[in-house]
Formats: structure tokens, sequence, C-alpha cells
């Protein structure tokens, strides 16, 4: 016998795009991911966030658009941000009937119908001149449960204009538990919740805070986010918000997170999204734009990680480039 050659082959398998590509464990479709996109009050022409090359503030005009290519290119869902034009202390643009995140959905659901997925993050640092996820004490502390009354009139407000889920990011402890009551008595049953149910307190978000302006003006969130130390930790949050009626669950960042991704993955029977944040983003373009990656291989490469990982939906700011791409 000729032990010298090996029984195993598993390089018969990789020998052709075609025995690789039917072979293949993990798909990435269109319908998988999810854009987030930020739309800014009072301006008429989109403008470039430097950070995130490629990405923009979006006009309501602009937005509707992009909106509206996406949803073409077979993207599952869009996640609106708002940028408003002025911010106070309680975040008043976020539940006000015609803040900058309700008239833009409302376009978007006139515009879209059942075409594609209206997601709204649900949060306050975005419309608070302090750029807190919540509000404050008297000694700058974040006041967690006068904050959830502000998030269960946040998520009304943005179920009235149209939104199908309602994606709470703030990190407040029950907070999905705030949505959900609110949703029922305002006669919203049917509309879901998306539990930013895992979220570190991350340097990715960097870029995200010039995106929608929203940078902290004091202090940080780690009192609210999770240390990336942390694991079990995670489990725990994601048990939390699906006894609070959570009817889906994320993990944010994803990348430098796929570890808690498969742990999630792994303990719930609910669809789990994976973010890959602005930070991911813009790593991602700044090597490329170096001439250090190859900008296409490394984008796909990252998003079918994420999918390896365990994730069922995939948040990124490259929803529709890949849609459009996968044909
Ligand atoms: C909070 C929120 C943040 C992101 C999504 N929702 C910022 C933060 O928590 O500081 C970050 C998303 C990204 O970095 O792409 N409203």
């Amino acid at each position: 016998m000729s032990a010298q050659f090996p029984v195993a082959r598993p390089r018969r398998l990789r020998r052709t795009p075609a025995l690789r590509r039917l072979t293949a464990e993990t798909r990435l479709a269109p319908a998988d991911m999810v854009l987030p996109m930020f739309v800014k009050e009072g301006i008429t022409e989109p403008q470039p966030i430097p950070s995130m090359p490629g990405v923009v503030q979006h006009s309501r005009e602009s937005l509707r658009k992009a909106a509206h290519e996406a949803a073409e290119a077979g993207v599952g869902g869009i996640i609106v941000f708002g940028v408003p034009a002025v911010k106070d202390a309680v975040g008043s643009g976020a539940d006000a009937p015609d803040g900058i995140v309700q008239v833009a959905v409302g376009d978007l659901a006139a515009d879209l119908g059942d075409s594609t997925v209206i997601i709204t993050d649900a949060c306050l640092d975005e419309f608070t001149d302090h750029g807190h996820c919540g509000l404050l004490t008297p000694s700058g502390e974040i006041d967690n449960d006068a904050t959830l009354e502000r998030y269960a009139s946040i998520a009304v407000a943005q179920a009235d204009a149209g939104a199908a889920v309602i994606a709470p990011s703030g990190m407040m402890d029950g907070q999905v538990e705030a949505i959900r009551s609110a949703l029922d008595s305002a006669g919203h049953e049917q509309v879901s919740i998306l539990g930013y149910s895992v979220k570190y307190a991350s340097a990715y978000y960097g870029p995200f805070r010039d995106a929608a302006e929203c940078a902290p003006q004091f202090g940080d969130r780690a009192s609210h986010q999770q240390d990336p130390a942390n694991a079990d930790e995670s489990l725990r949050e994601v048990f939390l918000d699906l006894d609070e009626g959570a009817d889906m669950v994320m993990v944010k960042p994803a990348g430098a997170y796929l570890d808690i991704v498969r742990r999630v993955r792994d303990a719930v029977d609910v669809p789990v999204a994976a973010y890959q944040v602005s930070g991911e983003y813009a790593m991602i373009e700044a090597a490329a734009a170096n001439g250090w990656l190859d900008r296409d291989r490394t984008i796909m490469e990252s998003l079918i990680a994420i999918r390896r990982a365990g994730a069922d939906i995939v948040l990124t700011y490259y929803a529709t480039e890949v849609a459009r791409a996968l044909g």
C-alpha cells in the first residue's frame, strides 16, 4: 500500500470556485444586512463625515433616495439615527412629533412600504447638549429610572411615525421593559424590540460620535456600557432583555467581540444581530486608502466572519454596496 499518500485530501473540495461555493458553510445575503443611516435636521445637501469616508449625514431628501437604493438592493433593514438642529438637557428632539427621526421615518414609511424593515435607534445621546445617553442628576450622574420614562416616550414617538422595530441602545437597566409596556399601552403591541443587549464601552464608536455629533461633553459611558474584559456579563444582559420582552438581541461592536456573538447565539433561540460599528468601518477604509489592505476582500471577510460567529443579522455601513455586489 502506498502509505506515503494522504488518504484524506481536504483540498479536493477547495479545488474550484464552484466546489468552494457548493461547500461553503456560511453565506451572506442582502437580506441579512441592516444599513445604519444618519439624518440631520435642517440641511439640504448631504454632508460627508470625515472619519467615515463614503458615509454621510443625510438631508431628509437624500435619506429617502439612499433608503430607496438600499431597499432596491435587497438590504434587509435600515436603522435611522437622527442629528437634531438643537439639543437640550433632556433631549427634547428625540420624542417630539416633528423631531428629525420622526419626520424622516414618516417619509420612509410612506416611500418604502414593506420593502425593507425600518428600525430606529432609541437613545438620548444624539439629542442631549451634554451628549450623555440619559438624563443627569444635579451632580452629573446618569439618572437611570428617570431616563426610562424618556426612552418609553421616544419609542412611542418612533412607532407612531412608522418604525417597525425599536432598538434601545442606551444600556439603562430596565429599558426594554419600559419600552415594551409603553408601546403596548400606546397600541403598538406589534412593534418589535431589538435590544442592544450587549453593548461594550468601546473605542470603536469614535467615528460615530462625529457622525451623530454626540461625543459626551464630560466623562464617558463606562458607567452603563460594558467592560470589554467581561463575557459572562453579556449573557446576563441578554437574558434580562429577553425576560423584559426583547424580540431580538444585538452584540456591539462585532469584530472584536466574535466570541460573544457565538456565546449569545448558542444561548438563545431568538434572532441575533451584530453591529459592525463606525470604527470597524473606518479601520478598513483607512487601511484600504493607504493601499495596505484589499478593500473589497477585507469587507467581505469581515462580514462573513460575523455571520460565521453566529449573527443572523449584520448591521454594517457597507450594506447597500455589498448587497449590490452579491446581486
Ligand atoms: C448610541 C449609539 C452609539 C452607536 C450606536 N448607537 C454610540 C455610543 O454608544 O457611543 C455607535 C455606532 C457606531 O459606532 O457605528 N445612540
